[in-house]
């Protein structure tokens, strides 16, 4: 008879069996950064997350350094929005001046990241820019999307996050980056992206205005062959790492991704991912941290080299 149970009988057994491993090194922590405020405000719809002040990010950058993580992926949420998103190319502009603050804390302990899209940024909410009729005009958005790549790397942005969903998005800030001294900087593709609900709470964090929906630019949650186009498209264009998001809804796509990308593979477990299983613990259906550590778990053998989760300095603490 095969007897698998001989490899599950004691806990050292099967740590030493474990196929999947935790490290703080493949974890990157997203961090909300607000302008205007020296208070740190707590965000209902994420208990234990925070928008930051300027101030608070260093210690949160520190303490990210200290307990090995991998990196850090910084939002800014601006205290005025207008229908281009200037603040999102303004040197001046609070994510700009929440890297150059976290590069200055992080040294070489970790890599400063950066959401390179235009939603924080504009009154109406969406990633791109709007033409006449106000629909998401792909085109017009690409140029304001080089401009702010040459404002987050000339801030000391280390990783370009992508997560604007538009046609040529990658190719357009490569080809604006090579042109200006900055062929160093790397680009991580949201390749795979979907409009999904779960997003939720972070519309909150960013205090979102979007009315109406993503989904003439994010991807529709049916599709898994539409999944590896963006993928192929986005290695084409010269992305240095790929992104699947959501993750835990996605976990095909992301086998899909790491079994066809010669380029590192990473998945998002976004805010609603975070809010379920806080949700849930607190009403002490599920044990919190199992749960934690099994979601992560899930996609990292997916097929996720690295991910981005609200939980990254907690599962740190716990290894
Ligand atoms: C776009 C962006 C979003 C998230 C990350 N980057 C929002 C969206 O596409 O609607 C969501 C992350 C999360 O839910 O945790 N700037």
């Amino acid at each position: 008879m095969e007897r698998p149970r001989r490899l599950r009988q004691s806990p050292a057994m099967r740590r030493l069996v474990a196929e999947t491993r935790l490290h703080p090194a493949d974890l990157i922590l997203p961090l909300f950064v607000r302008e205007g405020t020296t208070e740190v405000i707590p965000l209902s719809s994420m208990p234990g997350v925070v928008q930051h002040s300027l101030d608070s990010l260093k210690g949160a950058v520190a303490e990210a350094a200290e307990l090995g993580l991998g990196g850090v992926m910084l939002f800014g949420v601006p205290e005025h929005k207008d229908a281009v998103g200037s603040g999102a190319t303004d040197p001046d502009g609070i994510l700009n001046v929440a890297t150059r603050v976290a590069v200055a804390e992080a040294g070489d302990a970790l890599v400063v990241q950066t959401d390179l899209c235009l939603d924080e940024f504009t009154d109406h909410g969406h990633c791109g820019v709007l033409d006449s009729r106000g629909r998401v005009d792909n085109d017009a958005s690409l140029e304001r999307y080089r401009e702010m790549a040459l404002a987050q790397a000339a801030s000391g942005s280390q990783l370009l996050g992508l997560s604007g969903m538009m046609d040529g998005q990658v190719a357009a800030v490569r080809d604006v980056l090579d042109s200006n001294d900055f062929d160093e900087t790397p680009i991580l593709g949201y390749s795979a992206k979907y409009a999904s609900a779960f997003y939720g709470p972070f519309r909150e964090a960013v205090q979102s205005s979007l009315v109406g929906d993503r989904r003439t630019y994010q991807q529709d949650p049916a599709n898994r062959r539409e999944g590896t186009r963006e993928l192929l498209l986005d290695i084409e264009e010269g992305a240095d790492i790929l992104m699947v998001k959501p993750a835990m809804s996605y976990l095909d796509v992301l086998a899909d991704a790491a079994a066809l990308s010669p380029v590192p593979v990473w998945a998002y477990q976004v805010s609603g991912e975070y809010a379920m299983i806080e949700a849930a613990a607190a009403n002490g259906w599920i044990d919190r941290s199992r749960a934690i550590h099994e979601s992560v778990v899930s996609i990292r053998r997916a097929g996720a080299d690295a991910v981005l989760t609200y939980f990254a300095a907690e599962i740190a603490r716990s290894l």
